[in-house]
């Protein structure tokens, strides 16, 4: 393997399980539960906002309620240790990383922010939003949660594919590889040369184009794995 000087995490919800959040797609997951169609695209917000709010606005209170496990803090630790050389990605919406202590980019937006569908503002929501709030900007009555929905485009898409592009390491830890772009980074990472490793409970959809693989609860393998990186440095 070349020096390691930049890496990228990619995490989803799977890092989270044992902070009490549930996942998406595990059993009895989220995606179970509710439709997606009905909570989480433009279309069902339009639609049906009350609905949509109250998902997220329980959502928000679980996340509020949620500690960061010891996989949070371990990749807070390896960012520290090694400082600017560890972008941390996330597609959770829960604020763990940075309660860990972590700096992180948001893909799929933030429960803890809100956004106005007319201006684009941003604002730190409240616990509960309701319909037709307004926008403390603009005022328009269009404020909705900052959570990227499906058919949306995910946040800080160049940053990530340059950061992706120029770096050594690419792991994915606790995600089922089923949402794109996410799912496609491995392939953009293997591309770049990079070496590729994936921490997951199980398999997942795209474990077959990762290099490595560390099978384990989060909370377990991702402190041992940091802990690794540390020592080969
Ligand atoms: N430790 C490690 N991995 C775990 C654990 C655990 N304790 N528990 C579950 N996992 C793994 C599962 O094996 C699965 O691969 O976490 C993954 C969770 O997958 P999903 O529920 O699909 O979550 P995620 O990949 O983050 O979903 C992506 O889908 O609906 C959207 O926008 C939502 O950001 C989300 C996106």
């Amino acid at each position: 393997m070349r020096k390691l000087e930049r890496i990228v995490i990619l995490t989803g919800a799977g890092i989270s399980a044992e902070s009490g959040l549930g996942t998406f797609r595990d059993e009895g997951g989220l995606w179970a539960q509710h439709r997606i169609e009905d909570v989480a695209t433009p279309e069902a917000f339009a639609h049906d906002p009350a609905r949509v709010h109250q998902f997220y606005n329980v959502r928000r209170v679980q996340a509020a309620g949620a500690k960061p496990n010891a996989a949070h803090q371990a990749l807070a630790r390896l960012q520290a240790a090694w400082p600017g050389h560890v972008l941390l990605v996330t597609q959770n919406v829960d604020g763990l990383h940075e309660k860990a202590g972590a700096e992180v980019v948001h893909m799929h937006g933030e429960l803890s922010r809100a956004l106005c569908a007319a201006c684009e503002h941003r604002w730190d929501s409240p616990q509960e939003m309701s319909v037709g709030e307004t926008c403390p900007a603009c005022d328009a009555p269009a404020a909705r949660p900052d959570i990227v929905w499906f058919g949306e485009m995910p946040y800080h898409m160049e940053q990530i594919l340059d950061a992706i592009q120029t770096c050594d390491l690419f792991a994915a830890i606790g995600t089922s590889g089923q949402v794109y772009p996410a799912a496609g980074f491995v392939e953009e990472a293997r591309m770049a040369g990079a070496a590729t490793v994936e921490l997951n409970l199980r398999d997942s959809d795209m474990t077959h184009a990762f290099e490595e693989h560390v099978t384990g609860p989060a909370s377990e393998i991702v402190p041992q794995w940091v802990d690794r990186l540390l020592q080969g440095r």
